[in-house]
C-alpha cells in the first residue's frame, strides 16, 4: 500500500471529535476503499486538556491549541476544519488553501457567506475545498447534485434541513412538550447550533439552502437574497388545524426554477400528508430534488449529530485521499462550478412569489365578522379555498382560512388591513403551502 495521506484536524467538537473517532476507529476499512492509510498527525482544540481522553499520548498525534500550527505543519495534507463560526475559519481555511493543502470543512456559515472568496483561493491555488458535511448531516446531497445529478437541469428541490428545528416542530404536533424543553434536547444530544436561535430562526437552514441552490443551479452563493423565516410564531393549534385541512407544518428551505429567476425561501411551510416529506419526523433531514431528466428523487437521514455529521466529514476526507493516491494535479470535481461559469439567473424576490396561504387570524365572535374579512381578502384579490371556524361560547375564536395563490406582497397588504379591523384582536398566523404536489 502507498505511504499514508497526513490529516490534521481544528475543532475537537462535536463534529471533529466525531471525525476523530471514526477516523481512527474505522481506520482498516477507509484504508482500503481509500486505497492507501489515512492518518492523523495533528489536532488543534481550544481545550487540549480535555482532548487527552480521545488523542491519547501514545497516538503519535500532536496536540495543541493553534489551528495555524495545523495549516503550516509541511506534514500535513489534508486540513479538517470543524471549528465553526466565521474567526478564525475563514483565516485557517484560506492559509491552509494558500499552504496547498486539502481542506475538508463541516462549517456551513463560512461556506454559505464567504465560500466564493475561499473557492477563489483553493482555484488559485490548485487545491480543493470540500464540505458535503456542511449541509444535512450526514446525507450526501452535495455529492449526489454535484455528480448523480449532473446531467440534469435542476426545476426545484425542497428540503427540511434542520433538524433541531424539525425535532421542535415533531415534539409540537405529538403535543405535550414545551418548546424549551425539546430545544434542551437538542442542544444536549449535540444537534443545535452553538447559537440556537439560528436554529430556530431559520438562519441554519437559510446557509445550507443557498450552498445546495449553488449547486442546484450554478449560480453564486447568496445567503443574502434568501428570504427566511424561523419557526417561533407557530403556536400548537397551527399544526392541529393543518392536519384538518390535510396537511403538516414543516420548516422548509425551498429553491426553485422559475420564468422570473431562483426562488430561495425558507419558511414553515404546509405539505400535503400525501406527501413522504410530511411523515419526516425528529432529527431527520430530507431533501426531494427534481431533475428534468430524473424526475423526483428523495433522500432521507440524520441531518445532525456528531457520529452521522462525520460520517460526512470522513467521505470528504476520502474522496480526496483517492484524489492524491491518483496523483490528480486538480481537483477532480470542481467546488462549485468551474470559474466563470457561474448562471447570472436572478434571485426572485419574495413579494412577488406567489403562494396558497394557511392564515390563522383570532377574532372576536361577533355578528358579520366573517364577512368584513373575506370583503378585505377580496379588495387585495385573494380567493378563499377553505374554511375553519371553530365553536366557541365567548371571547376570542380562531378563524382559519386557506386561499388560493397570492402574491406575497398582496398577501402582506391584507394581513396588514385584516390587522386592523376591531373584530381581530391578535397577530394573524400566515402559513405558505408548498409550491409542489405529491405526484409532481
Ligand atoms: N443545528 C443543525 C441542525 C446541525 O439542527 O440541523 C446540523 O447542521
Amino acid at each position: 500500500m502507498q505511504a499514508p495521506v497526513k490529516v490534521g484536524i481544528c475543532g475537537l467538537g462535536t463534529v471533529g471529535g466525531g471525525s476523530l473517532r471514526l477516523l481512527l476507529g474505522n481506520a482498516d476499512e477507509i484504508a482500503r476503499r481509500a486505497g492507501l492509510p489515512v492518518e492523523v498527525v495533528r489536532v488543534a482544540t481550544r481545550r487540549p486538556k480535555a482532548a487527552k481522553e480521545t488523542v491519547r499520548t501514545d497516538s503519535g498525534i500532536a496536540l495543541g491549541d493553534d489551528p495555524f500550527a495545523v495549516v503550516n505543519d509541511d506534514d500535513v495534507q489534508v486540513v479538517v476544519e470543524t471549528m465553526g463560526g466565521f474567526e478564525p475559519a475563514f483565516e485557517v481555511v484560506g492559509q491552509a488553501l494558500a499552504n496547498g493543502k486539502q481542506v475538508v470543512t463541516a462549517n456551513k456559515a463560512l461556506i454559505a457567506e464567504r465560500g466564493d472568496e475561499l473557492f477563489e483561493i483553493a482555484e488559485r491555488h490548485g487545491t480543493t475545498l470540500a464540505y458535503e458535511s456542511s449541509v444535512a448531516g450526514g446525507i450526501p446531497i452535495i455529492k449526489t447534485m454535484r455528480e448523480g445529478l449532473a446531467a440534469n437541469r435542476i426545476e426545484w428541490l425542497a428540503g427540511i434541513i434542520n433538524g433541531t428545528g424539525n425535532f421542535i416542530l415533531s415534539e409540537m404536533a405529538a403535543g405535550g412538550r414545551s418548546f424549551e424543553d425539546v430545544l434542551t434536547e437538542a442542544q444536549e444530544l449535540g444537534y443545535a447550533e452553538a447559537d440556537p436561535s439560528f436554529d430556530v430562526d431559520g438562519t441554519d437552514a437559510a446557509h445550507k439552502l443557498t450552498i445546495m441552490a449553488s449547486i442546484a443551479f450554478g449560480i453564486p452563493l447568496q445567503f443574502a437574497a434568501t428570504y427566511t423565516e424561523g419557526i417561533s410564531a407557530l403556536v400548537p393549534e397551527d399544526l392541529a388545524y393543518a392536519e384538518e385541512l390535510g396537511y403538516r407544518i414543516k420548516h422548509l428551505g425551498i429553491a426553485r426554477h422559475t420564468g422570473k429567476g431562483i426562488e430561495l425561501r425558507v419558511h414553515p411551510t404546509l405539505i400535503s400528508k400525501r406527501w413522504l416529506l410530511s411523515e419526516v419526523a425528529g432529527v431527520d433531514n430530507a431533501i426531494v430534488v427534481k431533475g428534468h431528466a430524473v424526475g423526483t428523487t428523495m433522500y432521507q437521514g440524520p441531518g445532525a449529530g456528531s457520529d452521522a455529521t462525520a460520517s460526512a466529514v470522513v467521505a470528504d476526507v476520502i474522496d480526496i485521499a483517492r484524489q492524491l493516491r491518483a496523483g490528480a494535479a486538480q481537483p477532480l470535481v470542481p467546488a462549485l462550478h468551474y470559474h466563470g461559469a457561474a448562471s447570472k439567473l436572478p434571485v426572485v424576490s419574495i413579494d412577488g412569489i406567489e403562494s396558497e396561504c394557511y392564515l390563522r387570524i383570532p377574532v372576536l365572535d361577533r355578528m358579520g365578522v366573517m364577512a368584513r374579512i373575506t370583503r378585505v381578502l377580496e379588495q387585495h384579490a385573494i380567493s378563499i379555498e377553505a374554511v375553519i371556524q371553530k365553536e366557541v361560547h365567548g371571547g376570542s375564536i380562531p378563524i382559519v382560512l386557506l386561499t388560493h395563490a397570492v402574491p406575497d406582497g398582496n398577501m402582506n397588504a391584507a394581513i396588514a388591513e385584516l390587522g386592523s379591523l376591531p373584530d381581530v384582536v391578535g397577530p394573524i398566523g400566515r402559513i405558505r403551502v408548498a409550491p409542489f404536489s405529491a405526484g409532481e
